[in-house]
């Protein structure tokens, strides 16, 4: 889109607002501190342009009215400044509101990916934004249009596949669902396309994210110790370098962006990591001369969460320079804000940044705040809050996770029987919500254990099959045999460069559950709960049936109405299935177990006799 999303009076208002501004006002418009960090009075103070929540960055109770009323007090003030620019506050909400108490969660991407199903995704946006908007957020920083080519990485499930025409279809329809109506519709949520460029391409090992232990990781709060995450593989990949030369870069991971901005996005999040050794925050060439001319992208680009720190370590005023002249238009500084001010101001006063980079930045932010009629309603309406965590989004969800599954392998144990003798249901996984949802869920990483209102596998099983047919074992010792067993194994919940693992085996612990109730039935199935393919090659053939589940979200029941046939199975892999551990970079070694796009045959249900 190379002409402007605005009328020619919304650009002339812009224009005149513009001219108005103090350099102060500019820079407090480029300018997006965390909510936890932002002093009573200084929104309006300095004219802040946004506030964000990172990953659980949640009020306190952490209930729909209470993010409301959070989110409502930074707008108040906005309106409290000079000229009245309104504040927009940015979430991550990836796979619903997640970081709320009692929101509907859906299907993370990697599972919408195997649904294939852009209409479906696009309702999924319109839901989310509707609960999103309910809490008077007005801009989300999905869709994530990673293209994943190592499936060691911790993002992978933020990405809908390796193929970027399905990652491109599926990132319009969400972009589609976030517009609703239209840009200035007062349910319209801004979409953040992410992380520009080749975020999914960095090399193994080419990390160095992990070298200080920051506050920002301090606040990555996993079950296990950091130091044995490391042993595993955190952050060797995420934010690293992507080695890829330029034909691969441009058809490969620009694609999406480009499908992104014709369908009118107004936001892209650039990149923490590198390419070809320099880091993308400072990569002129990438943000100004291909994404905002080749691509024209007319809105604005905002900086990773203190990614701008990273650029020149110890030199901030340095970074500062860097990143705004190569074309960071907001800068996503959570905690000292007034350094960033002051760093900047400096700069232009300088002239180390011209003003007039400046004023293209803060035209960018503007022009976004107009399009999305911010400026004539900069509050959503209170009654949306209703529609939080509302059955027809819970619905809509448990339609996505039946059409999410993958079925890898079916030796006549599928579909269950709903009225056959009992069936044993094994692994503390299968009743467990956190495990289900996995990262960026109420916490930054998410977590195990109830922590938010859902249905559990079990649960989901138990009300398909009745109570009294479907047994349930935590840890897989059972007394009895069994004609039907079904195993479910879940990844530890992680985000980011937390999730990043060198092994995607089993664990011992695992392997041994399944061994326990394959001695015990007849036929067994097991569920995979993960955000990536697993290497499962040696176990599959003592498996009769074989589903992948991915991190289904909070309607835990979609799963059982595919393994009882209520519904048919339809999802398809939207990665390759490695067949090896020691090959899992797209390309590399033997051919998959499964191909990107397959998945078994059905075999016509087999009836209880
Ligand atoms: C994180 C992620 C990005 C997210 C942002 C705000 O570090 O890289 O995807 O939108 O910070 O939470």
């Amino acid at each position: 889109m190379t002409t402007s999303p605005l009328t020619s009076d919304q650009q002339q208002f812009t224009e005149q607002l513009l001219a108005q501004m103090t350099l102060a006002e500019k820079i407090g418009q480029m300018t997006q501190p965390e909510k936890n960090s932002v002093k009573p009075g200084d929104v309006a103070r300095l004219a802040l342009g946004s506030v964000l929540s990172g990953g659980g960055g949640n009020p306190e109770p952490n209930t729909p009215a209470g993010w409301r009323a959070m989110v409502t007090q930074f707008i108040a003030e906005a309106q409290q400044s000079r000229l009245r620019i309104p504040l927009i506050y940015g979430v991550d909400a990836v796979h619903g509101h997640n970081n709320v108490v009692g929101a509907t969660i859906f299907p993370h991407n990697i599972g919408l990916g195997a649904t294939r199903d852009a209409e479906l995704v696009r309702r999924i946006g319109r839901a989310t934004a509707l609960e999103v908007a309910a809490t008077n957020v007005r801009w989300n920083f999905a869709p994530a249009v990673s293209v994943p080519q190592d499936i060691r990485w911790g993002r992978t499930y933020e990405g809908y596949s390796q193929d970027p025409r399905l990652v491109s279809d599926l990132a319009v329809a969400l972009i589609r669902g976030f517009e609703g109506d239209g840009w200035t519709a007062p349910t319209a949520v801004l979409p953040s396309v992410k992380h520009f460029v080749a975020d999914a391409a960095t090399t193994w090992g080419s990390s160095t994210r992990a070298q200080s232990f920051d506050r920002t990781l301090s606040n990555a709060t996993m079950t296990q110790d950091f130091r044995e995450l490391l042993e595993r593989g955190a952050w060797q990949i995420d934010q690293g370098n992507a080695e890829i030369d330029e034909a691969t870069l441009r058809a490969v991971h620009l694609p999406p962006y480009r499908a992104a901005i014709e369908a009118g996005a107004l936001n892209v999040m650039a990149s923490y990591s590198a390419w070809q050794g320099l880091k993308v925050h400072a990569h002129r060439y990438l943000l100004t001369d291909v994404l905002k001319g080749e691509l024209g992208f007319q809105g604005f680009v905002v900086s990773d969460w203190e990614a701008l720190d990273q650029l020149h370590p110890g030199d901030y005023d340095r970074c500062v320079v860097d990143a705004i002249n190569a074309g960071i238009d907001m800068v996503m500084v959570p905690f000292d804000y007034e350094r960033f001010i002051g760093s900047l101001t400096r700069a232009v006063d300088s002239s180390a940044v011209p003003l007039a980079r400046i004023d293209d930045a803060v035209r960018r932010i503007l022009t976004a705040k107009v399009a999305l009629g911010l400026f004539e309603q900069p509050h959503t309406d209170e009654r949306l809050l209703a529609l939080v965590g509302c059955g027809a989004h819970r619905d809509l969800a448990r339609e996505a996770v039946q059409k999410s599954l993958v079925l890898l392998k079916n030796a006549g144990a599928l579909p269950l029987d709903p009225h056959g003798p009992e069936v044993l249901v094994a692994g503390a996984d299968a009743d467990d919500l956190g495990a289900q949802c996995g990262g960026w869920t109420i916490s930054w990483m998410g977590g195990r254990g109830p922590t938010t209102p859902g249905t559990t596998i079990l649960e989901g099983l138990r009300a398909a099959a009745g109570p009294d047919r479907v047994h349930y074992s935590p840890d897989g010792h059972v007394t009895r045999d069994y004609r039907a067993g079904v195993v479910v194994l879940a990844e530890e919940p992680y985000a980011e460069g937390m999730g990043d693992r060198a092994d995607l085996t089993l664990s011992a612990e695992q392997a041994a559950l399944v061994a326990r109730v394959r001695a015990r039935c007849e036929q067994l199935t097991v569920v995979l709960l993960s955000g990536r393919p697993l290497v499962i090659t040696e176990h599959l053939p003592a498996w009769d049936a074989l589903v992948a589940a991915w991190l289904p979200g909070t309607e835990g029941q979609g799963v059982a109405d595919v393994l009882f046939g209520r519904v048919p199975f339809s999802g398809r892999l939207p990665f390759d299935w490695p067949r090896t551990a020691d090959h899992l970079r797209r390309g590399d070694g033997p051919a998959p177990l499964f191909a990107l796009g397959e998945a078994a045959a059905a075999l016509e249900p087999v009836m209880g006799d």
